[in-house]
């Protein structure tokens, strides 16, 4: 019966990651209601593939939440509403404090009022700034650069402050890269504008764009681009419904990396992008950019032993194949 489910409200369910989560949650037998503003998230994914209630709205809007948690019994709250582009949050800080910090607050307040207390937080590894150590383990100091990655640590900040003061159940994930798209080529990512290395590869092996920017090419790595780790959606979603599993199981609160534990180079990239769309792709040698540390990657070392997560898709070229599958249906 389907009103005996437990019911999540996913907010942020329109966009990339959130979608994946979504079916994934179905898949595991839960209720799901979409909470977005459709700032960048898509109505037609969430209308036509994932078929689940759409509630238009934004995490600023109180009264809102209100009369959502009034209307349904939800167990939990999964959070992927945000902004994420790095530069924007440099240029426009209070853009990022005001989405990313006050807008969970408001969720947060309005989920104590509510009497729920159960919440699983897109978090990241932009939280670590620079790293010290690599892979980077959970307990790795904490210290931003730009704007984006304060704003999640902030909410970190206000999660432990929450559990202590209201009992208030959080799990935290900080993902490094992720990449790929459903394996089945329901879902991928569609961002507007796109800053990703992956999305943006394979928009020029469709033409789309003239050529792909490596920026920088004289980092202290083998082959003197940036190295970073990039996690396969789904087996993002598949931990969010671990990590909500463990919640309402009873759960304390918990911070986890998600990543492959497996760097791959920007050139690595672009060359297993050659070889799964069979397609020449335009690299041009540019600049570094200010602020990409040479490495990023992550120890789920915590997530596996804790949680079962057990990651399916950690091959470079099927992360690609995915994500080429996709791209080639919903931009063709
Ligand atoms: N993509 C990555 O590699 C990555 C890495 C680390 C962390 N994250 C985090 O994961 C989450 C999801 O990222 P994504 O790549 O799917 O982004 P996305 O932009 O595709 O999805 C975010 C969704 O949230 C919605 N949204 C934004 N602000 C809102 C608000 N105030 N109220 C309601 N809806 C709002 C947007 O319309 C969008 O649909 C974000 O919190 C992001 O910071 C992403």
């Amino acid at each position: 019966m389907s009103s005996e489910k437990p019911i999540v409200l996913v907010t942020g369910g329109a966009g990339y990651i959130g979608s994946h989560a979504v079916l994934a949650l179905q898949n595991a037998g839960y209720e799901v209601v979409v909470f977005d503003n459709l700032v960048y998230g898509h109505r037609d994914i969430v209308e036509n593939v994932l078929k689940v209630e759409l509630i238009e709205g934004d995490t600023n809007d109180r009264e809102l939440l209100d009369r959502v948690f009034a209307a349904r019994p939800f167990s939990a709250v999964m959070h992927f509403a945000a902004y994420a582009y790095v530069g924007e949050s440099v240029a426009y800080p209070d853009k990022y404090y005001r989405n990313n910090v006050i807008g969970t607050l408001t969720l947060l307040e309005a989920m104590v009022a509510a009497g729920i207390k159960s919440f699983v937080f897109s978090s990241t590894c932009a939280t670590y700034g620079v790293p010290k150590i690599v892979p980077i383990p959970e307990d790795h100091p904490q210290d931003p650069i730009n704007p984006y990655g304060a704003t999640k640590l902030m909410v970190e900040r206000i999660l432990a402050d929450f559990d202590q003061a209201y009992d208030f159940k959080s799990v935290a994930f900080r993902y490094f890269n992720a990449a790929g798209a459903d394996p089945q080529g329901r879902l991928g990512e569609d961002h507007q504008p796109e800053t990703h290395l992956i999305p943006l590869v394979l928009m020029a092996a469709l033409g789309k764009r003239d050529a792909i920017s490596i920026l920088g090419t004289d980092y202290p790595t083998p082959d003197g681009t940036c190295i970073r780790d990039y996690i396969h959606v789904s087996d993002l979603a598949d931990a969010h419904v671990l990590g909500l599993n463990y919640l309402l199981q009873g759960g304390n609160s918990q911070r986890f990396n998600l990543g492959n534990g497996n760097g791959f180079s920007v050139r690595e990239v672009i060359e297993m992008a050659r070889k799964v769309t069979g397609r020449s792709i335009n690299a041009i040698e540019c600049d570094r950019r200010p602020g990409d540390p040479p490495a990023l990657v992550g120890s789920a070392e915590k997530a596996r032993s804790l949680l079962g997560w057990n990651p399916q898709y950690a091959d470079l070229e099927q992360i690609l194949s995915h994500a080429w599958q996709w791209h080639q249906k919903r931009h063709a």
